[in-house]
């Protein structure tokens, strides 16, 4: 399905890698495997094992790629980017939720530079194309690392998408004229995510959190936020300094941690 150009190796991303820590040996290794259960379960083995900052794990196709909220992220051949990169934050713990704000934000941009596509972001973090889910961020602790998975749709087979899916989700090369390099985008990524990253340990959290804001497609919206077993609805006004999502409610404001936000539509329906 994939060219031969368009398929992740490690040498290509070796040679266009610009990073001066994530993926860079003998310091962070850099592996990109053929097949792999995830990314993420292997980041997390090696970071209990002592890996590097900026270790970087990519994979060609994930057997049992993890979503958020315990759900799987379908990871067929040569059909997205799937990787998964160590951290050692020296970052206050309510800081924390920053670190997947700013890899969306770092996402969001790669894209925009290699393929030329604007990308919104949906709290916490969806990476949205054309009201669909281009591509999602895991993040997952072995405390005191940190583990960043990354997955991205590159290309998929519309016949093959599970069916609950083909509403929801996209990919960068649905339309043929989309012409990029996924190595090209893989490491532009590790790029905007080393500088995001250093950012958010130089203590500038506004101006990630204002990049997010520009980027958001939540920002002024009626949700409907399913948090734990509470379903809360109302206005998104803001993102608070620490990444939590304002929301205006008919109880007043209410400042939401974790959940997933379905975005109302003109029908009155949420997606
Ligand atoms: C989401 O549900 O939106 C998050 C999806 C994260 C998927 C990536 S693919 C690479 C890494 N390894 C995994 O098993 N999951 C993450």
């Amino acid at each position: 399905m994939a060219q031969e150009g368009e398929i992740l190796n490690v040498e290509t991303i070796r040679a266009l890698l610009q990073t001066n820590l994530f993926g860079r040996e003998p310091e962070s290794i850099l592996e990109v495997w053929d097949t792999i259960d995830s990314t993420n379960k292997h980041a997390l083995q090696l970071a209990k094992d002592g890996a590097a900052q900026g270790t970087c794990i990519l994979s060609r196709e994930q057997t049992a790629g993890r979503g958020r909220l315990g759900r799987s992220w379908v990871s067929p051949p040569d059909s997205g980017i799937y990787m998964s990169i160590v951290l050692r934050p020296t970052l206050a713990m309510e800081d924390m939720p920053l670190i997947t704000l700013a890899t969306g934000v770092a996402c969001a941009k790669a894209i925009e530079k290699c393929c030329g596509f604007a990308i919104g972001l949906k709290w916490v973090n969806d990476l949205i194309l054309g009201r669909k889910k281009l591509g999602g961020i895991l993040v997952e602790m072995q405390k005191p690392a940190v583990v960043v998975g990354i997955g991205i749709n590159i290309q998929h087979d519309e016949a093959t998408v599970p069916e609950d899916l083909k509403e929801k989700m996209t990919w960068l090369r649905r339309d043929s004229d989309t012409k990029f390099s996924t190595n090209a985008l893989a490491t532009e990524i590790l790029l905007q995510l080393e500088n995001y990253y250093q950012m958010l340990l130089d203590g500038r959290k506004s101006d990630i959190l204002n990049d997010w804001r520009k980027l958001s497609v939540n920002i002024g919206k009626e949700v409907s936020c399913q948090s734990g077993n509470q379903q809360i609805v109302g206005e998104v006004i803001d993102i608070s300094e620490q990444g939590a999502l304002l929301l205006r409610t008919v109880d007043g404001v209410q400042t939401i941690y974790a959940g997933e936000v379905s975005i109302r539509n003109l029908d009155g329906s949420y997606t």
